[in-house]
């Protein structure tokens, strides 16, 4: 009996102790909003500890953010997103969260990515969105989302987005840490300056494909 007790305990502490570290610090004050008399957020926000404003000197407009109403600039491709976290809108600092609004014109994709340091669950405000992760066995979870369906993506695993429907879709994505990173997959390969010979044994591919990626996925490149 003591010793069930004892190793429930045991679990109970380990876990907690493990999901601690698996997440952003716990905030040790009520809020900190970076103070910009110590710089611009943007510049400092990449800071893990911020200089916070004094309490007194916070007021409402710091917890509220505005520019979510309207879709972000579309991409080429048909994607626009607006990312929310402390470097536009302070009051999140230290608090473990941040989020993203994602529009996807018809047939649209947001590319396979993942996010190394949060869980994201996403929330189709509207529009029918194929949408999917792929597990550590390569194993794919993915089905169409329709409006007010959401979907998890587990913590660093790759995933991805594709407008199936036939209007315009807004997905919200939620993340439990307030610097989640963005790695996508295609530019993470051929527009990093990863050794071109690597990429050729990696993928199979000869230098002309090889090209033909980095032209498209290397920003440095000129199209
Ligand atoms: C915050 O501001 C109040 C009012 O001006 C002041 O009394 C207090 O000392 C300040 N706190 C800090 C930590 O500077
Ligand atoms: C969209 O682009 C305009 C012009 O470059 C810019 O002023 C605006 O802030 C951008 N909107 C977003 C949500 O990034």
């Amino acid at each position: 009996m003591y010793l069930r007790l004892f190793v429930v305990l045991v679990t109970i502490s380990l876990h907690g102790h493990i999901s601690t570290m698996a997440s952003d610090p716990d905030p040790i004050q009520d809020f900190c909003i970076p103070n910009p008399k110590f710089g611009s957020i943007r510049t400092i926000a990449h800071l893990s500890i911020l200089p916070c404003k004094n309490s007194t000197e916070v007021t409402t407009d710091d917890f509220v953010f505005s520019g979510l109403k309207l879709a972000g600039n579309f991409t080429e491709t048909g994607l626009a997103t607006i990312p929310v976290n402390p470097t536009v809108f302070p009051g999140l600092n230290t608090l473990g969260m941040s989020f993203v609004r994602a529009d996807l014109q018809v047939g649209a994709i947001n590319p396979p990515h993942f996010h190394p340091r949060a869980t994201e669950i996403t929330y189709v405000v509207q529009g029918s969105v194929y949408s999917g992760f792929v597990d550590s066995n390569n194993q794919v979870f993915a089905s169409v989302i329709e409006q007010g369906e959401v979907m998890v993506f587990p913590r660093g695993l790759v995933h991805f987005q594709m407008n199936v429907g036939k209007k315009p879709a807004t997905v919200f994505g939620s993340f439990n840490s307030q610097n989640p990173g963005n790695q996508k997959i295609p530019s993470a390969i051929f527009g990093s300056g990863i050794d071109v010979e690597l990429l050729e044994k990696a993928f199979g591919l000869s230098p002309k494909e090889i090209g033909t990626m980095r032209r498209r996925f290397d920003p440095k490149t000129v199209k």
